[in-house]
């Protein structure tokens, strides 16, 4: 088991209420608990800003009937083959496909890729999650 320290904190009385209703509101057991994910996603974030290597997801929807569009996806993520990890491509229904790349690697890479395929022309959604290797967190 991971070793815990125990520390006390002084917080100004009415951001402890607001923090106590965003607890329930997010159903965490603990304090704890919730204090500890949000120190994890400021170090996340932090891994982001200073260039460290870090791991994601980018989630695209698109019609799979617009012309080239498949082709031009297809070439982009070519053009990345050396963060991508691994796509999932989902067929939602006769026109719409929703597609999930896993990508590891330098956080600008990464934005580079996302900003490539969000400007392309025809797709609905593209969006960025930023995660971690899970090493240093
Ligand atoms: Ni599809």
């Amino acid at each position: 088991m991971e070793k815990v320290r125990r520390f006390s904190i002084s917080i100004e009385k009415e951001l402890l209420k607001k923090f106590d209703r965003y607890l329930k509101e997010k159903k965490y057991p603990t304090r704890s608990k919730a204090i500890e994910d949000l120190i994890r996603s400021a170090l996340v974030e932090k891994e982001w800003l200073e260039g460290k290597e870090v791991a994601g997801s980018i989630v695209l929807v698109y019609n799979h009937n617009k012309r080239e569009l498949v082709a031009k996806i297809t070439h982009i993520e070519h053009d990345f083959h050396d963060i991508i990890l691994s796509s999932q491509h989902i067929h939602l229904d006769h026109e719409n496909c929703l597609e999930i790349i896993a990508v590891k690697g330098e956080p600008s890479k990464i934005e580079e890729l996302r900003n490539r395929l969000r400007a392309t022309k025809g797709i609905k959604h593209c969006s960025l999650t930023m995660a971690t290797t899970g090493r240093e967190v």
